[in-house]
């Protein structure tokens, strides 16, 4: 896990340099296929089995209202978009899964709301990892990232979307919601459980809607923005350990 995790990372420190302005989501799909196969790794995404249909591309790009789950395209991304690209790579068999929420353009260009909808995902994510510890109820996810929301903005928590359990497996037992559920107070995070961390938070309403076209395509109800940060942990004895932490891109703290 700590190999996927790592490669992972290297594959987001690749594509982050490409995410800008003029480029069609395709195309960092396509980057991003190319870099995994060049180094004899495969992209989880691609094929990736859903309710409908299998997953058409080797990568999730969530552009503005997006949720989740947004299949790369021809849209050319645009100066004040923001934009979810989500990874996920097979090494050895193997999975690695992280996300991060780009701004383009100048700060400037962007919305007030944009900026703070990235900064609190962002920060969700990190004050979540710094509150669990080894054997700790899965719900203090939950419980630090809406006490963190509602005490400092009025934006909604996706709950139908949950961190989940990650291994030789891209999505197994447990889930890990972003708000504390009756499920998540009875089940605990032991060292040697690799999961993740992956909370989205809304502009407006929590809820969500599923392109009934596509299959996949998750967009806010009220069509504003959403912002995702996520992350590979592994429970040590120790504490939390993120296995797909990037040399580049926003570390922890980081003020957008
Ligand atoms: N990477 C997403 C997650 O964080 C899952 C994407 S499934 C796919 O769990 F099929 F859409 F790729
Ligand atoms: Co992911
Ligand atoms: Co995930």
């Amino acid at each position: 896990m700590r190999e996927a995790g790592r490669f992972n990372a290297q594959l987001m420190d690749f594509i982050r340099p490409h995410v800008r302005a003029g480029v069609k989501t395709e195309e960092l799909d396509r980057l991003l296929h190319e870099y995994t196969l060049d180094h004899g790794h495969t992209p989880a995404c691609l094929g990736y089995p859903g309710e409908k249909y299998p997953f058409p591309k080797s990568c999730c790009i969530s552009v503005n209202e997006v949720i989740c789950h947004g299949i790369p395209d021809s849209y050319e991304l645009q100066p004040g978009d923001i934009v979810n690209l989500d990874v996920t790579t097979i090494v050895d068999g193997w999975h690695g899964d992280q996300s991060e929420t780009f701004m383009l353009g100048d700060r400037e260009e962007m919305s007030g709301e944009a900026i703070d909808l990235v900064q609190c995902a962002f920060d969700c994510l990190y004050l979540a990892i710094d509150a669990i510890t080894p054997g700790c109820p899965i719900s203090i996810v939950g419980q630090t990232i809406v006490h963190h929301v509602s005490q400092n903005y009025d934006f909604g928590v996706v709950d139908k979307y949950v961190g989940h359990g990650i291994g030789t497996k891209f999505h197994q037992r447990p889930n890990v919601p972003h708000v504390p559920t009756r499920q998540s107070q009875q089940e605990r995070l032991h060292p040697g459980m690799c999961f993740t961390i992956e909370p989205m938070v809304n502009g407006g309403t929590a809820k969500t809607n599923c392109d009934r076209r596509d299959g996949w395509t998750v967009r806010t109800q009220d069509l504003r923005l959403s912002a995702q940060f996520e992350h590979t942990v592994l429970m040590t004895e120790e504490g939390p350990e993120i296995l797909t932490l990037t040399d580049n891109g926003p570390q922890q703290g980081h003020k957008f």
